[in-house]
């Protein structure tokens, strides 16, 4: 059996969580494959809204495996809160959680040395989400980590070690105040750890090829958007983790030869939290209209998104690198009330057309638009394609025929149930 991936086309908050819980019913497992609780993944279903950071978001359906995998950096504070709010709602998903020993640890530190690199760059700062990703995927790639499958035995020894390291880097290089906040949060990362002894920690890369051969159907979930890729997307102000399809090989342990669909997520518009380039953005009250009809605040920060129109040189792009074979547009209602939607078709710098994604999104870039009429009527009701409204009808069209990929589902509301199959 082979494993589909789902992931986003953008710079992240596509509606990737909802559309997991959608599919899962498709599925026998849901693994999540890389980032750590930067990514907050919402649900909506039965008057309950659910964002999910670390556990994948197939975890709300019965009889389903869920698999944290070894691409994730887990924060235990986080987990445990996260685990703390489904069992207050009534959920024990003690069963069907499974933890990769390989996913590496985001250590109390790691958060203090993010908020410490961050001011250290004052205004060319990342708009980190301040969770500890970069410093932990940096102690990873340095071979320093540590990992879910260490705290079985010699812990404490690791552990210190890391954070003697951490603390000298924090006083003597950030020169940053971390005594009180280290000495708050300690105690409840050790409660975490104990929490994540009680779950089944396994060798994933292994768990999930025998499920594969079982010919168990698998979606791997990714977190963040391709935009925000360490390689592709617009570095420095990216992730830390590969947030393409490559990185659900490298964080589950998949072979390539054994991806299948790959399902590329994006919002009918624009968004994006926190620094970066971002062509098509909208300053404006356009861009505030969409902030608005989109609830665009981030589900893991709270912070208001940047809000702009569709990219179509960017969406090209994430389609070439993941290989995506179709696609889910999410918030269509979120443009129920725009007269005239703009779709970018190109980009012009220096009075030259581009329209290849280029190395630098400089501000000398001018996106070139075209218009597309509104449908001016209110979606979020609406459950079968025959309700479509020619003018979403025709959206659609534009975007398949410009990118050459099928869209299958399209999103018009954030529940459950608001959800509509094409085709
Ligand atoms: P993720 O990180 O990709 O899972 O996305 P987020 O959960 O961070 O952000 C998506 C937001 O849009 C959440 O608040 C969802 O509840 C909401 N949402 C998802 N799909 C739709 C939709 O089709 N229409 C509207 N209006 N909201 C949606
Ligand atoms: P989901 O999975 C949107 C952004 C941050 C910042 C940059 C680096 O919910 O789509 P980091 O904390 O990784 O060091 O931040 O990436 N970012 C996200 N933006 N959605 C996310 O996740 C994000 N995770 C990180 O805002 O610009
Ligand atoms: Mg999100």
């Amino acid at each position: 059996m082979k494993a589909d991936v789902l992931l986003g086309l953008q710079w992240g908050d596509e509606g990737k969580g909802k559309v997991v819980d959608v599919l899962t019913p498709d599925y026998d497992v849901i693994a999540r494959f890389q980032g750590g609780p930067n990514a907050g993944h919402t649900l909506e279903f039965n008057h309950m809204k659910m964002v999910l950071h670390t556990i994948p978001s197939g975890i709300f359906r019965e009889n389903k495996i869920n698999i944290i995998g070894n691409g994730v950096v887990i924060d235990p504070i986080v987990f445990k809160h996260e685990i703390e709010t489904l069992a207050a709602k009534g959920f024990d998903i003690s069963h069907n959680l499974y933890i990769s020993k390989k996913a590496h640890l985001i250590l109390p530190t790691h958060r203090l040395l993010d908020a410490a690199s961050e001011k250290s760059k004052g205004d060319t700062k990342i708009g980190s989400t301040l969770k500890g990703i970069g410093p932990t995927y940096r102690d990873k790639i340095g071979r320093e980590g540590l990992r879910v499958g260490d705290i079985m035995h010699d812990f404490e020894e690791k552990y210190t070690s890391r954070i003697e390291n951490h603390k000298s880097l924090l006083e003597n290089y950030y020169h940053f105040d971390y005594e009180e906040i280290f000495d708050a949060c300690e105690k409840e990362w050790f409660e975490g750890i104990d929490l994540l002894k009680t779950f089944s920690l396994v060798d994933s890369e292994n768990f999930i090829n025998e499920l594969l051969s079982e010919e168990k159907s698998l979606l791997a979930e990714g977190a963040q958007g391709t935009l925000l890729d360490i390689d592709f997307g617009s570095y420095p102000f990216v992730t830390s983790s590969n947030t393409i399809c490559a990185g659900a090989c490298t964080g589950l342990g998949i072979a390539p030869n054994k991806i299948g669909r790959v399902i590329g997520i994006f919002k009918a518009y624009c968004t994006r939290v926190g620094s970066g380039p971002f062509p098509t953005e909208l300053k404006d009250e356009t861009g505030d209209k969409l902030r608005k009809a989109g609830n665009e605040f981030g589900s893991t920060t709270g912070r208001p998104r940047r809000c702009g129109w569709l990219d179509l040189v960017a969406l090209k792009y994430a389609i070439m690198l993941n290989g995506v074979t179709e696609m889910i547009m999410m918030k269509s209602d979120v443009l129920d009330q725009f007269d005239e939607i703009r779709v970018c078709v190109g980009y012009e710098i220096d009075g030259e057309v581009v329209e290849s994604f280029p190395y630098e999104l400089s501000d000398r870039l001018r996106p070139i638009y075209v218009d597309l009429p509104g449908w001016k009527s209110d979606l979020t009701g609406i459950t079968r394609t025959d309700q479509f409204p020619d003018e979403l009808k025709n959206y659609i069209r534009f975007i398949e025929d410009e990118t050459g990929v099928p869209i299958t589902i399209a999103s018009v509301g954030p529940n459950r149930d608001q959800t509509i199959r094409l085709g």
